[in-house]
């Protein structure tokens, strides 16, 4: 099956009820557990390579991987660009093969973040490639959030609505109280997503797909393998799982998942570097962190996005 936009993909994932996984990956042995999880679980699927990702892979192996995949798995397949930051950019990912990029200018004005999501969407349009953008703070846990009203630094509906009409987009990422990394809730505090946002933008933005970021849920299971071996992550908190699948069933069709693959690929990594201290072949420690990769997105899909028999 070709390379995929998502254009589909959400139009029957909102109607379905269900999320579209964007999985973080860093090299081929991530991308080909991601792929492994969704051929197994037939769901669709959107490969999403930041800046930062492409810059370390080089863009030809980008998109020649992903051509690979798409001629070895016969399921949608959505190439995403994550958290684009300059039009250039966004540009560069069009023209590379990419079917989808996100711009990310929600660190600018309104009217700034607006010029560029628009410049981006007036391109890739033209060239058959869909555009996500961005409104409202997805936070960090470092952030202080000052809550000076009901909306706070969270996406306000309104703005919402403006920022879809005038640029043109073809989904919106928002903020709802998820936030980026591993540590999103200082410990104690109780982890909460702003459905009440959520649901007022989806009544005033009718079939429009949202995307959730910063939705790493980390794993009791994958966390504990990462610490248990040298790893020293103790306090990281994520998304309870009932949340995002609520979200997924819900107006998001698309959930982005980066820290636990990370968390995931290299706790396995870790594992297998302690418990195999003779060995020197690659695969004997690549090949299990690919299967736990596998392993822990086949769980997000069947569990969390709801898209498993989706194809
Ligand atoms: O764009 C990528 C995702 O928003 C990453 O979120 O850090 O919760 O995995 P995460
Ligand atoms: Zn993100």
């Amino acid at each position: 099956m070709a390379l995929v936009t998502t254009k589909e993909m959400f139009s029957k994932a909102y109607n379905g009820g269900y999320a579209v996984g964007a999985f973080n990956v860093d090299n081929i042995d991530i991308m080909q557990g991601v792929l492994n999880a969704a051929v197994k679980t037939q769901s669709p699927i959107i490969i999403a390579v930041s800046g930062g990702a492409l810059k370390y892979m080089h863009p030809a192996y980008v998109r020649y991987a992903a051509l690979a995949a798409s001629e070895e798995c016969d399921i949608p397949i959505a190439l995403h660009l994550d958290h684009g930051k300059s039009v250039e950019l966004c540009k560069q990912c069009v023209d590379n093969g990419f079917t989808s990029v996100m711009i990310d200018a929600s660190a600018y004005d309104f009217e700034t973040n607006i010029a560029m999501t628009r410049e981006v969407v007036e391109y890739a349009h033209k060239r058959g490639v869909v555009v996500e953008g961005e409104l409202g703070a997805i936070a960090g846990i470092e952030d202080d959030v000052v809550v000076d009203d009901k909306y706070g630094s969270f996406t306000h509906p309104d703005d919402a609505v403006e920022f879809v009409h005038r640029t043109g987009i073809d989904s919106l990422a928002i903020a709802i109280g998820t936030a980026h990394g591993a540590y999103k809730f200082k410990p104690g505090q109780k982890p909460q997503l702003r459905f009440d946002i959520l649901e007022e933008i989806s009544a005033k933005l009718p079939e429009f797909p949202i995307v959730l970021h910063g939705a790493s849920s980390v794993p009791k299971d994958r966390l504990d393998t990462f610490n248990s071996y040298g790893g020293q992550m103790p306090e990281a908190i994520g998304i309870p799982e009932d949340m995002l699948r609520k979200a997924a069933s819900m107006s998001v069709c698309k959930i982005n998942v980066g820290s636990d693959i990370r968390i995931c690929y290299f706790g396995e990594l870790r594992k297998m570097f302690a418990l195999k201290p003779t060995k020197f072949e690659g695969r004997e420690f690549l090949e299990p962190a690919r299967a736990a990769v596998e392993e822990m997105v086949t769980d997000k899909i069947v569990n969390i996005m709801g898209s498993a028999h989706k194809a």
